[in-house]
């Protein structure tokens, strides 16, 4: 036996082993980052092809530092930097590139990153390349971390967290912004599950903390969550997103983020900014509905559900499956403990919900 189908054996017996599936379209999705249901939404996609119809040609052709930056990208980023309030920003394929994209460029020698130690794989791979010094923080833990940094003699302090965390759905912390500010770091934050969801426009957590945006900020947010769309964006003072342009590997030497995701991007932004207080109300309804059936507060619209055993989620997945929900089965490696990860979705109704919740409810 091959030492790789040796390694399959051992997944398998230890309940982590993956695979993938086409899920039926007929099953009330609780499992995608679609948040606010923009992904089923056909006025948005009917607009866009509209529009990218009309022009002479629909895909990007080359990397952006090539001649794969296109007026549709430069109008998004325009309008994402409007409304977060930023000097500059570059969209891009898949958050996973942007962070490697930030970490990778962004930490030189001399530098040490601080990472909330419940990052994004991609921040954690990233962190990896080179030779990096990098220092894992415990999850939220603001005195570890202004410890560690005001103890720091690196030559530049970064420090990454994400707005809200993937897994356990809670958001940062607002004084990580006051240490970054304090020991004059930089901040990177994953919006990649907040943008969309929280704060006063929906923006994510500069917004919900109301955080007057300086130079020493970066935000990351992705496209294929709330915004129903496919990349990601990165927003910051000029000179870094200048920096990232002329330093960061998937910037350069990749095709450019596709027209019709970054143009559909820009629709769902419009219709965010245009219903914000409608989703607002609907995400506070799917809110209320987790905490009073599943005992669960949730910042945004995950509610991770502890069950513990690798196994037994497995299994409450697939009674709920049987059921006409798809629900994720997070297991370890990827969480301490087994959850069943809700999305409480707008696209989903309010009594859907309900029932899940009451189902599940009997199963953990
Ligand atoms: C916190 C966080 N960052 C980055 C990513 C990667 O984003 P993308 O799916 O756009 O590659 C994810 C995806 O699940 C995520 O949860």
């Amino acid at each position: 036996m091959s030492f790789y189908e040796n390694e399959l054996k051992a997944l398998k017996k230890s309940g982590r082993h993956r695979h993938r599936e086409v899920w039926s379209d007929s099953l009330k999705d609780f499992s995608s980052n679609d948040y606010l249901g923009l992904a089923h939404n056909k006025a948005l996609h009917e607009q866009t092809v509209q529009k990218l119809s009309c022009m002479p040609y629909h895909s990007t052709k080359a990397s952006m530092l090539v001649s794969g930056y296109h007026q549709i990208h430069k109008n998004f980023e325009e309008a994402l930097c409007r409304v977060n309030g930023f000097e500059a920003g570059v969209v891009l394929g898949s958050g996973f590139n942007a962070n490697i994209a930030l970490i990778e460029s962004l930490v030189r020698k001399g530098d040490t990153l601080f990472m909330d130690e419940l990052y994004h794989a991609s921040g954690v791979l990233a962190s990896q390349i080179g030779n990096m010094d990098v220092i894992f923080f415990k999850h939220n833990d603001m005195q570890e971390l202004e410890t560690l940094v005001q103890n720091s003699q690196a030559k530049r302090k970064i420090i990454a967290v994400e707005g809200i965390y993937s897994m356990d759905g809670d958001l940062c912390e607002r004084e990580v912004f006051e240490i970054a500010d304090k020991y004059n770091a930089l901040l990177v934050v994953d919006e990649a599950h907040s943008s969309g969801v929280v704060g006063k426009h929906l923006m994510g957590v500069f917004d919900f903390y109301n955080i007057p945006i300086k130079s020493n900020y970066i935000k990351m947010g992705t496209l294929g969550k709330a915004y129903g769309s496919f990349g990601a964006f990165i927003l910051a003072s000029e000179h870094i997103v200048e920096y990232l342009l002329n330093r960061a590997k998937p910037l350069i030497y990749a095709t450019s983020l596709s027209l019709y995701d970054t143009l559909l991007a820009h629709k769902a932004l419009e219709f965010m900014i245009a219903n914000t207080a409608l989703l607002k109300e609907q995400i506070q309804l799917r809110q209320k509905i987790v905490e009073d059936i599943l005992g669960i507060k949730m910042a945004g619209l995950i509610a991770p559900v502890i069950i513990g055993s690798n196994t037994k989620v497995l299994e409450i997945q697939k009674t709920l499956l049987e059921l006409g929900y798809s629900v994720g089965a997070i297991r370890q490696p990827t969480v301490k403990h087994a959850i069943i990860r809700l999305i409480a979705r707008l696209g989903e109704e309010p009594d859907s919900l309900e029932n899940l919740c009451k189902e599940l409810e009997k199963l953990r």
